[in-house]
């Protein structure tokens, strides 16, 4: 399964970078106008900071609007990944610019029926936001399981993309449905490491080690 980290803050992404653990990136408006960065300057050195895809979404919604700012965002970098709604305008663009070679993420999918079409379209990636799901009462990682089993049945390229991951039981849950990526806050990400005996057991052999007045370099 392949770690994204959901955030345009740069001094996480480095941070969380290091770790080895990081497969790529997704961002979204929210998280740059939380950033408080200029969208371009800021995709370009996550770019530089992790290899892997690193989506950025237009902000157009019309066919033309979408494919315009699409060629200026595909000139950013390589690893730049092309992030458009799903809607008619934004699948008719995800369907072209994959056509042309692009990375293309189709988000703000609610049912199966639009990662389905998703799909269809040819995209590298469908973001399934479960967390919204969840806040309106329904079952979003049912939403998930429906997508895999789905995508299973055929050849589609496309890969599962978790979004709006909230917590580590989304993403245990995810891994074990098969989804192919799940794209995580950076306090969640860190969350997983969390255990109170790992904690407990660290603390017992450190002091014992201490005990034995013993070094190893
Ligand atoms: O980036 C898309 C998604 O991960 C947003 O999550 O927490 O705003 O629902 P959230």
């Amino acid at each position: 399964m392949k770690f994204f980290i959901d955030t345009a803050d740069l001094a996480e992404i480095k941070s969380l970078a290091s770790s080895g653990l990081l497969d790529g990136v997704t961002t979204n408006p929210s998280l740059i106008a939380k950033s408080g960065r200029d969208f371009k300057e800021v995709i370009k050195e996550i770019c530089a900071v992790v290899p892997g895809p690193v989506s950025a979404e237009v902000a157009g919604t019309d066919y033309d609007q979408i494919m315009k700012e699409a060629a200026v965002l595909r000139k950013i970098a390589d690893n730049v990944c092309i992030k458009v709604p799903l809607t008619p305008d934004g699948l008719r663009a995800c369907r072209h610019l994959s056509d042309d070679g692009a990375m293309v993420n189709v988000t703000l999918c609610f049912s199966a029926a639009q990662a389905l079409l998703a799909a269809k379209s040819n995209a590298s990636f469908i973001s399934p936001f479960v967390g919204r799901v969840d806040d309106i009462g329904w079952d979003g990682m049912q939403l998930i399981a429906d997508i895999v089993e789905m995508y299973q049945n055929y050849s589609f390229k496309t890969e599962v993309l978790v979004a709006s991951v909230r917590g580590p039981l989304h993403v245990i849950e995810a891994a074990k449905m098969g989804a192919h990526v799940a794209t995580l806050p950076p306090a969640v990400l860190r969350s997983l490491f969390n255990h109170p005996l790992t904690e407990k057991g660290l603390a017992q052999f450190l002091k014992d080690w201490q005990g034995t007045g013993q070094t190893i370099v």
